[in-house]
């Protein structure tokens, strides 16, 4: 099969890649990315020159080149991983979120259409849910929670979850969207919860947490998310939503003091600053229809999963140092200075 992955180059994206290509050595991945500021080339060097891989430079809201890579490679299955996906960016700016994750995904469905792809798949969030109290943790997001979002990235991918049903329904186009918490793991971008606090324990700088600490978020190994993907494109019947989760939350406060500890840095680094806006309080998983229809289940526990990731970037300082010494520092003097 010849499988488009967009979004190749970011986070999720590249290690669903090495996923397929490890699983489906038969298959033939084609990764379309843009490369914004968020996608790395250098994470999918070791893969040039294989065969069953090609990479190519291509915005998903460039119709004309995304209907020429469809014409060429006449894809039987389209993951849409490309997105901007950072909640604080959105708050920003959320024009680029609209274009990407938005019309973008439109685009792609359409060329969807035109070649007869058997099968889209969404890669969504559970954060067109909204949030949970977190007086309540009786309560979970299933797949028939209503969309309830908070921040310009989640309602951006909540209409782009409404547009992927909205083809089912009008064109039978075969989709299937994936809603999943929270994940971590290698290549994340340093931006993020787990790899900022990382990467600033190790130069012993402040870690900046939001607000007192105390939100909730239900965090998954990025691998456990590539298999759910995987499970769920080729198994499941079209139309149809799956949450991936792992029923692991934990408060950011708690994920800080474990990264300190296990690099062992004192907590007098941790640094309350100014809350996120409109920042949502609790997400949890219920993962039950997946567990019940494809058999899926997560494999690595949090503390297994925290260490490997901490390791990784102990030993790939080579990947993350050109970001962070790159247009980053500008981000992060922007997002944090006066915070
Ligand atoms: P990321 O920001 O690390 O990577 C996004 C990738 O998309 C980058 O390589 C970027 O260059 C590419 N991209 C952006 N705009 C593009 C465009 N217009 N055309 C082509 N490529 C473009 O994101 P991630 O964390 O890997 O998330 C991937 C997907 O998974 C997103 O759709 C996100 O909403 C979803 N998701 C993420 C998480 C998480 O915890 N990170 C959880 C659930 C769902
Ligand atoms: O739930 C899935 C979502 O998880 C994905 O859809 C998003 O693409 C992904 O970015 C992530 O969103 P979050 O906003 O939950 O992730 P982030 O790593 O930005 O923040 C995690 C929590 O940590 C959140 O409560 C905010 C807090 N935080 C974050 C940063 C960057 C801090 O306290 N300090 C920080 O510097």
């Amino acid at each position: 099969m010849n499988i488009i992955v967009t979004g190749g180059a970011g986070f999720i994206g590249a290690n669903f890649v090495y996923y397929e290509i490890a699983k489906h050595p038969e298959d033939r991945i084609i990764v379309i990315d843009k490369l914004t500021y968020a996608g790395n080339l250098q994470t999918l060097a070791p893969l040039e020159g294989k065969v069953n891989y090609r990479f190519i430079r291509a915005d998903i809201c460039d119709k004309d080149a995304i209907e020429d890579i469809f014409a060429q490679e006449k894809p039987d299955i389209v993951v849409n991983f490309a997105a901007e996906s950072h909640v604080d960016r959105s708050i920003e700016n959320p024009q680029v979120f609209l274009e990407t994750n938005i019309i973008g995904t439109s685009i792609l469905m359409d060329a969807c259409r035109r070649h007869e792809v058997s099968r889209f798949h969404q890669v969504s969030t559970d954060e067109v849910y909204g949030d949970l109290p977190l007086d309540r943790p009786d309560l979970f997001f299933t797949e028939n929670t209503p969309l309830h979002t908070s921040s310009p990235y989640s309602s951006s991918k909540a209409s782009a979850d409404l547009l992927t049903l909205a083809y089912h329904r009008t064109y039978g186009l075969p989709v299937t969207i994936s809603r999943c918490s929270n994940n971590y793991g290698y290549y994340q971008f340093p931006e993020k919860l787990i790899p900022l606090m990382i990467i600033n324990a190790l130069h012993d700088k402040p870690l900046p947490v939001y607000g007192e600490g105390i939100n909730v978020r239900d965090w998954l190994y990025v691998e456990d998310h590539c298999k759910a993907i995987d499970l769920i494109m080729r198994n499941a019947e079209p139309g149809e939503v799956y949450n991936v989760g792992g029923h692991n939350e934990m408060r950011n406060i708690d994920i800080v003091k474990l990264i300190l500890k296990y690099l062992d840095k004192p907590e007098s680094l941790i640094t309350y600053v100014t809350d996120r806006k409109g920042h949502d309080l609790r997400y949890a998983i219920d993962p039950a229809k997946i567990h019940e229809d494809l058999g899926w289940l997560p494999e690595t526990t949090f503390d297994k999963g925290i260490q490997k990731t901490i390791k990784w970037y102990l030993e790939n300082q080579s990947w993350w140092e050109p970001i962070i010494s790159g247009e980053y520092r500008d981000y992060y003097e922007k997002m944090y200075g006066n915070r």
